[in-house]
């Protein structure tokens, strides 16, 4: 819960939320209520949820990525978003490797998938290099994403 407010900001910036498809730019109360009914649900359904992103020098929250098990299509997603200024030095490849080794060792899972609106050039590049393949296309909620799978 104390990265709220981190969050909160990070949120803020219209070019984060973007290709997000989560309704762009939300309430301080309103991320409260997302990190406490979603993400710490998650935790404490699940056993595992998305990870909070931090430097290692200065432990400044920086964004997020991790695993995030959907019910409605009884997958394992990765998901990823980070603060502006610090995209562009391989993070979100560096903490999806991570993530997907700890799906793969410690969760034993067979697969981890993930979405992306085709339009998001930068967020299809990371999944490339994760080593994810193109699946299919969903349409979520009206919206038209690109399906993609991973396999250890
Ligand atoms: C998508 C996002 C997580 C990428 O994070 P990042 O830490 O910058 O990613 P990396 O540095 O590991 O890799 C980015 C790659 O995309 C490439 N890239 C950047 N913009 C691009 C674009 N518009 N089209 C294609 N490739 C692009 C980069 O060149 C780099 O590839 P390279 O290493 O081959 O040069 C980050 O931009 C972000 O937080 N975006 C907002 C939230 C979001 O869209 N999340 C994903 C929702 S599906």
């Amino acid at each position: 819960m104390k990265d709220v407010e981190a969050s909160y900001q990070m949120n803020l910036d219209p070019k984060v939320s973007r290709y997000t498809a989560d309704g762009g730019v939300i309430s301080r109360e309103e991320m409260h209520k997302r990190i406490k009914d979603v993400i710490e649900r998650d935790y404490a359904q699940y056993g595992f949820g998305r990870f909070a992103v931090e430097c290692k020098n200065t432990h400044q929250f920086i964004g997020f990525t991790g695993l995030k098990f959907l019910p409605d299509y009884d997958l394992v997603d990765l998901g990823y978003r980070f603060a502006q200024n610090f995209w562009g030095k391989g993070i979100a490849t560096e903490t999806g490797k991570a993530s997907l080794d700890f799906a793969y060792q410690t969760l034993k899972l067979k697969n981890v998938y993930a979405f992306a609106l085709p339009e998001n050039g930068a967020s299809i590049r990371v999944m490339e290099k994760l080593g994810f393949i193109f699946d299919k296309t969903i349409i979520d909620e009206g919206i038209l994403f690109n399906q993609y799978i991973h396999h250890p």
